[in-house]
């Protein structure tokens, strides 16, 4: 196949689908312009207070259909105009993958078009390259630093080219994004309780509490001791007073969210000096934290660093950064097999 539906020649149209985990989404990237970015969340998970693999696929399997019919729809394009299917391959929920795997190549038969495996982490990277208008001239250039900061993921990449990223630290456990969730259940907040904690904070103090931040070498990252610390020193709290976490709830979230964004930070500076990289980016359903963003922005200013931070429709899960990243893959001529199969453990 060679993507013979080509309608204007200089253009490259991708329909990117992802669905690694609990959210639907697809997108239609012309060269590196985002056309339409769809995303079906699954409130079903809320009830159990996290994301219940099972119900996950089975909401993949509604979604799916309709969440790419309304991208095309809302690209103003035709079906015809497509080039390739580019689909997240992993890492995440193998059932969840399967949906939108099996989805990707059924379509990319029947339009006869290219398949292109992507790599989610990957286009968490390189959400950063897409335009929100043919003007946009805001991309990194290479080499860059990549905080990748989401609720399965936290490292520090050496961004050298679009496909060429190395990583030089990463959690020895949970993620950022756990350590948000998880803290946020603790203090009985809805899941995904990331952005409930970001919400709160900014009515609080974020130096009424202090947590104690772990001692990890290099690059790398730990969360796990944090959210026990957190649970600890709640339930010592709450022996003398019920009420202490409603009526501490702002403080709390600002001191804990704080504590967060410090680790990730000092980690970060840390590589900036070892590197020597000036060019940083942040990228993931972290990168929403409106408290990491000033934080980066601030560094920023007084470390002379350029950085790019990214719209908040692209820092959560997304088609448009599958899109992207199979735009380039396109390029390079980098097609999948009709056998390609999804993968759970998918390093970057
Ligand atoms: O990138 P993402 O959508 O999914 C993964 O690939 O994991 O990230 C989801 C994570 C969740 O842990 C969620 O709580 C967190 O991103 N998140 C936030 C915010 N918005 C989403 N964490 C802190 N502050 C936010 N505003
Ligand atoms: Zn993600």
């Amino acid at each position: 196949m060679s993507g013979e539906n080509t309608i204007m020649s200089n253009t490259i149209t991708i329909l990117g689908i992802e669905s690694s985990c609990d959210d639907t989404s697809a997108s239609v990237i012309r060269d590196e312009e985002e056309l339409s970015n769809v995303i079906a969340g699954q409130d079903v998970h809320i009830a159990y207070g996290g994301v219940v693999p099972e119900l996950a696929s089975r909401a993949h399997q509604q979604n799916i259909i309709p969440v790419v019919d309304l991208a095309i729809k809302k690209a103003e394009i035709e079906k015809s105009e497509i080039n390739a299917i580019a689909f997240t391959r992993g890492p995440g929920l193998l059932g969840s993958l399967l949906v939108g795997t099996s989805f990707a190549k059924g379509l990319s038969l029947s339009l006869n078009v290219p398949l292109i495996q992507v790599n989610h982490l990957q286009g968490h990277v390189l959400s950063h390259f897409i335009k929100r208008n043919s003007d946009d001239s805001c991309q990194p250039s290479f080499p860059y630093l990549c905080l990748l900061v989401s609720g399965g993921h936290t490292e520090i990449i050496i961004v050298k080219d679009h496909f060429t990223m190395q990583s030089i630290g990463k959690s020895i456990d949970d993620a950022a994004g756990e350590a948000f969730d998880k803290c946020a259940k603790i203090m009985g907040l809805p899941y995904p309780g990331g952005i409930y904690i970001d919400n709160m904070a900014k009515a609080g103090n974020k130096n009424a509490f202090t947590f104690n931040k772990p001692r990890i070498p290099d690059y790398n990252f730990s969360f796990s001791g944090l959210k026990t610390s957190f649970l600890y020193f709640l339930r010592d709290r709450l022996k003398d007073n019920p009420d202490f976490i409603e009526e501490n709830k702002s403080d709390l979230c600002a001191s804990l969210q704080t504590t967060i964004i410090d680790i990730l930070m000092d980690k970060l500076i840390k590589a900036v000096k070892q590197t020597q990289i000036h060019e940083i980016a942040i990228s993931g359903g972290v990168a929403a934290n409106s408290g990491l963003r000033e934080t980066i922005a601030l560094e920023a200013k007084k470390r002379k660093w350029k950085i790019h931070i990214p719209e908040l429709k692209y820092t959560t899960d997304n088609a448009a950064m599958i899109a992207i990243a199979g735009y380039y893959k396109y390029l390079r001529k980098d097609f999948a097999s009709q056998d390609i199969t999804p993968l759970a453990r998918y390093a970057i």
